[in-house]
């Protein structure tokens, strides 16, 4: 009888075996053959004056018992300056068109309403001071969005004399008298905010006479933003699909391709978050493989956006000098109970990272035209990197995919080849793999390979022509289940942890578990 069950399972084995291997897929990578710049502004974050994005979330105040530097946690300056933010998108969003910079500058704030965000009052304690003290505490970069909405010209013109002025103007004197003599650098302005919307529901051609006036007259006059680093002026462009807004981007950009020396945009904006569909709907947290499956379909509509749009682009800029900034992006779904669903409060799962590798892995193939995006939100808002509570902190899958991403900013971009194949689910097909590949500044290559498959394994061999590899090893992301998130009890439950690959007579092989995000940089 023993005998017969060892046989019988041995034969179970032998039928179940092939099943059991994972599934294979084969990579091509030429490291001689080398892309565009991947700038690392497409790893910008957005920090707009909306529930606790601001309040508790970075801005404190100096009186707090949680750990601050000026007003501003330590805890979250930390964990932002670890993924290496290039810029920093404020103050909004729709808060932005609403927003008067003189209220919250000097000893004497104006308390006001922020009327997009929850109808709550706001305290104006976290300006524009405080804004570049917090931007220089993490090492990021200003993009700044003005009031075209409900400002003026001059509100905004001032605003920037006040910030990047170093002569002594009446201006300049005053942010020295509020304790800051040296003038700000300002990398990034917005001329406006979703324009079409929130932001004044102006026509194409009625937001383009404003954007030309706009950038005419918002100067910056920094004496170290003359010549290198000038500021870049970003107008706003799509935010959707559809014949709406590929009009939008037409007119925008035919507009630009008529422009003459008194005005200039450096880049055009395009929103576009994963919804599933309006309002958002989806869970956060608890959801199973089809509401997994459903938005990451979903997500990956950004490529198809991108193309589109960038094709416009071509006609009238075919030397690409206006960038698309993709300058709010993300997962965007129900609020969770128990907050004001106007603070846009959702839980940060395993699909977000996932949502986040393929969207970062779009721009980057997209680099030539994308050269700037910022994921919506930093911290408490929508898809964040962090959560706080008080004095707690949580850091979310996406950060660690920020995180593990840092590599490939500024990299060079390096085509890959490969049949991704599918995992369906449903109805629902999607590619089995992402990966993207790119040489860091110093020449040392590096993949990222996402298995989306949420219950099976990947076996990746990629070949390696153009360079000696010896070895690779990197970090792969990964939880149990795709609804697994990071909490202030249990902070660990996503985490990256390290991975090695083989690398032999050219080849690197590599086992990804279901449902991962994997970066491994190769040894030469
Ligand atoms: O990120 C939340 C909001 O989404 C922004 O304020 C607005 O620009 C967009 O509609």
């Amino acid at each position: 009888m023993r005998s017969l069950l060892v046989g019988f399972t041995l034969a179970v084995m032998c039928i179940t075996a092939p099943r059991l291997a994972a599934q294979k897929v084969e990579l091509s990578i030429d490291a001689s053959k080398t892309g565009a710049k991947i700038d690392r502004n497409i790893f910008g974050q957005f920090a707009e004056h909306l529930g606790h994005g601001i309040y508790e979330g970075i801005w404190v105040g100096s009186d707090s018992k949680i750990p601050n530097t000026r007003g501003i946690r330590n805890d979250v300056v930390g964990a932002l300056k670890a993924i290496k933010v290039p810029n920093v998108r404020w103050p909004g969003g729709c808060f932005a068109d609403e927003y008067h910079w003189r209220k919250s500058i000097g000893p004497q704030r104006s308390v006001t309403l922020n009327p997009n965000w929850g109808g709550v009052t706001e305290a104006n304690t976290f300006g524009t001071h405080e804004f570049m003290d917090f931007i220089d505490q993490i090492g990021a970069e200003a993009y700044v969005s003005v009031n075209v909405g409900s400002g003026t010209p001059q509100e905004a013109a001032e605003w920037l004399e006040y910030m990047t002025a170093a002569a002594s103007t009446t201006l300049a004197r005053e942010r020295a008298a509020n304790g800051h003599p040296a003038p700000y650098k300002v990398a990034l302005l917005g001329i406006g905010n979703e324009s079409w919307d929130c932001g004044g529901n102006m026509t194409a051609d009625y937001y383009v006479s404003q954007m030309k006036i706009y950038s005419r007259f918002v100067r910056n006059f920094n004496p170290a933003q003359q010549d290198k680093q000038q500021m870049l002026k970003i107008a706003v462009g799509p935010g959707g699909d559809g014949p709406r807004w590929t009009d939008w981007t037409e007119t925008v950009m035919k507009a630009y391709q008529q422009h003459t020396w008194s005005w200039d945009i450096n880049g055009l904006s395009m929103h576009n978050y994963t919804v599933g569909h309006w309002p958002p709907s989806y869970a956060s947290v608890g959801f199973g493989e089809t509401e997994y499956s459903q938005i990451l379909k979903s997500t990956l509509e950004m490529e198809g956006l991108i193309s589109k749009h960038s094709a416009i682009m071509d006609k009238y800029d075919p030397d690409k000098k206006v960038a698309l900034f993709v300058d709010e992006w993300g997962g965007w779904y129900a609020p969770l109970p128990g907050n004001n669903p106007g603070f846009l409060v959702q839980q940060n799962s395993l699909r977000d990272a996932i949502l986040a590798a393929l969207n970062l892995n779009i721009f980057a193939r997209h680099a030539d035209r994308v050269r700037g995006a910022n994921v919506a939100q930093m911290i408490n808002v929508l898809q964040a990197m962090i959560m706080t509570d008080k004095e707690k902190m949580v850091l979310t899958p996406t950060y660690y995919v920020f995180k593990m991403y840092v590599p490939f900013q500024d990299a060079t971009f390096i085509p890959v080849t490969f049949d991704a194949g599918w995992y369906t689910h449903g109805t629902v097909a999607l590619p089995h793999v992402d990966a993207i590949a790119a040489k860091d500044t110093n020449g040392k290559l590096w993949m990222e390979i996402t298995n989306l498959d949420p219950n099976e394994p990947i076996e990746i061999e990629a070949a390696l022509a153009g360079i000696t590899a010896k070895s690779a090893s990197g970090e792969t992301l990964t939880a149990p289940k795709v609804d697994s998130v990071n909490t202030f009890d249990a902070a660990n439950t996503v985490m990256p942890k390290p991975i090695s690959a083989k690398v032999q007579g050219g080849k690197l092989t590599l086992k990804l578990e279901p449902k991962s995000i994997t970066v491994v940089s190769v040894e030469q």
